[in-house]
């Protein structure tokens, strides 16, 4: 239990070090520096409550927690040499963060095995499909990132879409244009139960029926408590024009969730 301190405190002061080697005076970049390394630190405790409720052992936390530490460590280099999110525009972030991680030599007190499993969950928290490599470990903590980094996604989007009156973040948006309208493959898709592909964003209400549809690509139990909990499905909807498309998706994403839940429930009971 002493070593687990040790290597999260490590981890944590070196994560704190290298992300304010980016602060900066210029408020545009430092806001967005500062939302990413908030955005890490709540996605600790996200991994940490998930891994927790789902009853994962001592060494499953602490590599889980580091992953979570490390995982949009590309983050920073990207907002400061881009000034965008959007990995299209600039590189994939993830793979920049592997980068950054095996130039600093961060990770080299874990062991060998430890490293790969970091170094793949990383690589694979914004992809499509995470591929099946056969390690039920890679598999394991690439499923537990993904689902803790959309939890917090949607706490930092369902923040903003009812505080962006007050403040815009242009790099929130990816840039996209706000127009009242949305691409109708993202419709399709969400009334499919399929996750779109970003290559599809045109405008700011597809970014929402992205988020929206990251609904279909949750692994664990607990996240649709959280997800139900938070109301998150009410409060993207609420940002989303009202016409017969957007309700027809409320109700199919709403049904979905909870038959998710109401599955949950019946095989408990047993
Ligand atoms: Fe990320």
């Amino acid at each position: 239990m002493m070593e687990y301190n040790v290597d999260t405190d490590f981890f944590h002061s070196w994560f704190r070090n290298y992300v304010e080697s980016f602060y900066t005076e210029d408020p545009k970049i430092q806001q967005n520096i500062r939302l990413k390394e908030e955005h890490t630190l709540r996605v600790c405790k996200e991994i940490l409550r998930l891994g927790k409720a789902l009853k994962l052992n001592g060494n499953a936390l602490r590599l889980a927690e580091i992953i979570a530490l490390f995982h949009d460590i590309g983050r920073f280099e990207q907002f400061t040499t881009y000034g965008t999110f959007d990995d299209r525009m600039s590189e994939n972030h993830a793979t920049l963060g592997l980068k950054v991680l095996k130039a600093t030599n961060v990770l080299s007190r874990l062991t060998k095995m430890e490293q790969t499993i970091v170094y793949n969950a990383i690589e694979y928290h914004n992809v499509r499909r995470v591929p099946d490599n056969g390690d039920e470990l890679i598999e394991l903590h690439s499923k537990l990132i993904r689902d803790a980094d959309k939890l917090d996604i949607w706490y930092v989007v369902t923040n903003y879409y009812t505080e962006r009156h007050r403040q815009r973040n242009p790099a929130l948006e990816l840039e996209l244009p706000d127009t009242s309208d949305y691409s109708l493959c993202f419709v399709d898709d969400l009334l499919n139960d399929r996750v779109s592909n970003s290559y599809d964003l045109k405008s700011f209400n597809d970014m929402k029926l992205l988020q929206l549809g990251w609904i279909f690509d949750i692994n664990f139990t607990p996240t649709f408590f959280y997800i139900q909990e938070r109301r998150i499905i009410e409060k993207i909807i609420t940002a989303l024009p009202d016409t017969e498309d957007i309700r027809k998706i409320q109700n199919h994403v709403t049904d979905y969730l909870e038959k998710r839940i109401s599955n949950i429930r019946k095989a408990t009971r047993f």
